[in-house]
């Protein structure tokens, strides 16, 4: 399941966001972080890991995402790594690559965490930069996005993916990985769905408080993810 997710960040913060990253002289060659494969096709920038900057925006996009309810309805998060920024010009790009199946923190000390969901949250403004897509793979075909500052789109990280160069203004970027108490994409949409669907019937239905019905597919909903969930 790709999703976009609206409003993580609200404009205002995207601006002090964009303001502090640009300021920064911590940025260093993506390829210092990424795997032999990654390597060969990665060419950007990325914020030192273990910067003060990088610890405090990426602690605030984690509390902003986990307390956002698609979010969570989505990933089903049970841990997330640390986001880390990454910044891409004069033709800066990521060729075609699949993210590692385990990732470790490159802040130090955190276990190591399965990936199962990929998210990038935009933060500059699609009209500011020329290129930039990110394009996901999967059996529907290929998805190219490039979303307003503020949004972020996650994707399962079993997909191939890719960020086309950009040739003109900079794209920057936080993204960063869920190990989710449910690992299996298909059975996270499937939930997804359920819940999305619970939600809007409460809220059609809200002058007639909570009805039976709604409770019986809400017991249904936890009743699956209770039949899923690795916790
Ligand atoms: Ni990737």
């Amino acid at each position: 399941m790709l999703l976009h997710i609206q409003g993580v960040l609200s404009a205002a913060e995207v601006v002090e966001f964009r303001r502090r990253l640009l300021a920064a002289d911590e940025w260093d060659d993506g390829r210092q972080t990424a795997g032999q494969l990654g390597a060969q096709v990665k060419r950007n920038q990325q914020l030192r890991p273990g910067s003060a900057l990088a610890q405090e925006l990426g602690q605030l996009i984690e509390q902003r995402c986990r307390a956002h309810p698609q979010f969570f309805s989505a990933a089903l998060p049970l841990r997330v790594l640390k986001p880390s920024f990454n910044r891409y010009a004069g033709g800066g790009h990521y060729g075609l690559h699949v993210d590692g199946a385990v990732m470790t923190s490159q802040m130090g000390s955190a276990q190591p965490l399965r990936s199962d969901v990929s998210s990038t949250l935009f933060l500059c403004e699609p009209d500011d930069y020329v290129g930039g897509e990110l394009v996901v793979q999967d059996s529907y075909g290929q998805h190219e996005v490039k979303l307003p500052a503020g949004d972020l789109v996650l994707y399962p990280s079993t997909s191939l993916h890719q960020v086309l160069p950009v040739t003109a203004g900079e794209r920057i970027a936080a993204f960063f990985w869920t190990q989710s108490m449910v690992r299996d994409d298909a059975k996270r949409a499937m939930l997804y769905e359920l819940d999305q669907s619970i939600q809007s019937l409460r809220a059609r239905f809200a002058a007639m408080g909570e009805i039976e019905e709604v409770v019986r597919l809400s017991g249904h909903y936890h009743n699956l993810l209770r039949q899923w969930a690795e916790v």
